[in-house]
């Protein structure tokens, strides 16, 4: 069962989408409508549209589109029942208990319920005489208990199933464990603790929960399933969107969040008083990760390892961070140590003068460019130069980048204007790029209608003329009866719009206005954008119901067509197959 609908309305009513939006979006009025720049996708010219007239958005640049609540469950990454639960919160609204199916959110309360239990397993089980093995490993690795319980760590016992038996005996059953990750299931059928003999680390979210685990092998004994095994993703962890140390770094990253790479670092530097630490959880870092860093500081130090495999990860890190318009340094630490060990062997106060000395991202990129290059030959120099120029190129500061074109040209005994219109010229360049693949996705849309609507590429007419019908319907719902007696939902040809279009009729044939809302729970994100283009498209704007009347007329006669022709009885897949045969064909008789 679903929300009731006076529920949704209530909260739709109350979150009007201009003030929800205002927290994530710049928006700027053009006509009646308001336009921003997407969060959805990087761009540089607004293409993202709201329309407060019928509470929707719909972005030309990538397609997303829908109402309020698509919108929340978007931006926060969050299922459907989620987001209306959100903006009820928000506006004080309650929902009725027993008004909705709360299948997935038991799931998931009860998720939360064996991660916690299991936790606690595991720490107590650190604790005791038997997980002295343990304990000796982290007081080893220089761990206080203090930092040990802060953190709560633990460790899985050698055993098989001594965890499945604890849950058990507290009435979990053995599907949930699976699905809550700590079990598994051997190809003969029998179940598992996915965590033996490893010091285990909790992955615990901002809200204070624990979502995951990691679990780490003793030395040497790394060889089965590696030197860390962690929580795969489930209905309460997405490792992309999650930071290893970020419940506790969220209340001390007003100005700099330190990046790390490993669990071990970010609770050495926080036992160490650095509490802004995190780690990206044994991924590469990811935009989502990006996204939540952005969203609480200001400023991001990158502590990269010397070897090859951390510059680069580090690397990579910074170009996703650059897009987010945090302030990014960098730290090299010397000699192949990680922050674990640098701190250990060398004390905080150290490391505290590292981070106050990182450079900029800019200068960074500035000192390794000239890596290979010998600069003391002209040659040398002008490869360095070029280089250097690309470099400062990217930064869109032109204080920036003139006090490095100073440094540049005192340094090398080049001229400033000779460099600064080099500058200039690779800008100019980067800016046609830009435009160019601003257009292009503009033209191909992250969620393009065929992607959608795969049988938009069979039956362009008949599709079309569909996405007509509902578009008007959604904007004239008083042409119900002049629509519902011509066209059948089956009538429709493509599968989605058939899908909607009876949605579509029993909403307005129960009485109802039909809005976004409606489908909400039905339709999934990219549909959803579809529709919300729909529901803002222009086709309705005049003669609407001749137009809804010869759009009828062009499904049902596609539909002969289509029925006597055999490609009805192609899949999409045989059809694009058999298409391009034929392109083939052409080609080799040419
Ligand atoms: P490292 O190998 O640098 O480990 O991997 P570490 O954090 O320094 O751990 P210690 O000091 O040896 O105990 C960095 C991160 O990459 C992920 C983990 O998140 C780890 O913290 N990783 C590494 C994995 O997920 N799986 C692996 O097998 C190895
Ligand atoms: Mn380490």
């Amino acid at each position: 069962m679903a929300i009731p609908e006076e529920i949704i309305n209530e909260i739709k009513y109350r979150n009007d989408i201009e003030s929800v939006m205002a927290p994530y979006i710049d928006l700027k009025r053009r006509g009646k409508n308001l336009v921003g720049l997407c969060p959805f996708h990087n761009e540089k010219t607004p293409s993202f549209t709201v329309y407060p007239e019928n509470g929707s958005f719909y972005c030309f640049g990538c397609g997303v589109g829908g109402d309020v609540f698509s919108f929340v469950r978007q931006i926060e990454n969050l299922d459907y029942i989620d987001a209306v639960k959100l903006l009820a919160e928000r506006s004080g609204v309650t929902i009725p208990q027993d008004g909705y199916d709360d299948s997935m959110q038991k799931l998931k309360n009860t998720i939360y319920e064996i991660n916690r239990e299991t936790a606690r397993f595991y720490h107590t089980y650190l604790m005791s005489p038997d997980g002295k093995w343990a304990l000796d490993y982290l007081t080893g690795r220089g761990l206080s208990i203090d930092t040990i319980k802060h953190f709560g760590l633990g460790a899985a016992p050698d055993s098989w199933d001594s965890l499945i038996k604890h849950l058990k005996g507290l009435g979990y059953s053995i599907a949930d464990m699976i699905q809550a990750n700590v079990v598994g299931k051997s190809q003969r059928g029998t179940y598992y603790d996915r965590f033996r003999k490893r010091v285990m680390y909790p992955i615990i979210n901002i809200r204070g929960k624990v979502i995951g685990f990691s679990g780490r092998a003793m030395p040497g004994e790394d060889k089965m399933g590696g030197k860390y095994v962690n929580t795969s993703d489930t209905p309460v962890y997405k490792k992309s969107e999650n930071l290893f140390g970020m419940n506790f770094a969220k209340n001390h990253c007003d100005e700099q969040i330190i990046l790390v790479e490993g669990n071990m670092d970010v609770i050495t530097l926080h036992q160490a008083g650095f509490e802004n630490a995190v780690a990206a959880l044994g991924t590469s870092f990811t935009d989502d990760q990006a996204k939540l860093l952005s969203r609480y500081t200001k400023e991001i130090v990158l502590i990269m390892d010397s070897d090859a495999a951390g510059q680069k990860a580090a690397r990579r890190a910074g170009e996703i961070l650059q897009n987010t318009g945090l302030e990014i340094r960098v730290v090299v630490l010397p000699d192949g140590k990680d922050p674990d060990e640098y701190i250990k062997k060398q004390g905080a106060a150290r490391f505290r003068a590292l981070l106050d000395g990182a450079v900029s991202e800019i200068e960074y990129k500035l000192l390794t460019a000239v890596e290979g290059i010998d600069t003391s030959s002209s040659d040398g120099k002008l490869q360095y130069l070029s280089r250097a120029a690309v470099i400062i190129a990217e930064s869109s500061d032109v204080m920036t980048r003139d006090l490095y074109i100073g440094k540049l040209s005192d340094k090398y005994g080049v001229s400033r204007t000779a460099l600064e219109s080099k500058i200039n010229d690779i800008r100019k360049q980067k800016f046609k790029q830009r435009e160019k693949r601003e257009f292009d996705e503009i033209l191909h849309p992250k969620f393009s209608k065929t992607d959608v609507n795969p049988e938009k590429r069979m039956y362009p007419a008949a599709v079309a003329a569909e996405e007509t019908v509902i578009a008007i319907l959604l904007q004239h719902p008083d042409f119900y009866e002049t629509a519902c007696e011509r066209l059948k939902p089956h009538d429709m040809i493509s599968v989605i719009n058939r899908r909607i279009y009876k949605s579509l009729c029993e909403c307005i044939a129960a009485g109802r206005h039909p809005d976004l809302s409606y489908f909400g729970e039905m339709l999934n994100q990219a549909e959803m954008g579809y529709l919300a283009s729909l529901a803002n498209s222009e086709k309705g704007d005049k003669n609407a119901l001749i137009v809804l009347k010869d759009s009828i007329k062009v499904i049902l006669d596609e539909g002969v067509r289509i029925k006597s022709s055999d490609t009805k009885n192609m899949s999409v897949d045989d059809w694009a197959n058999n298409l391009q045969k034929i392109i083939d064909a052409k080609k080799k008789g040419k």
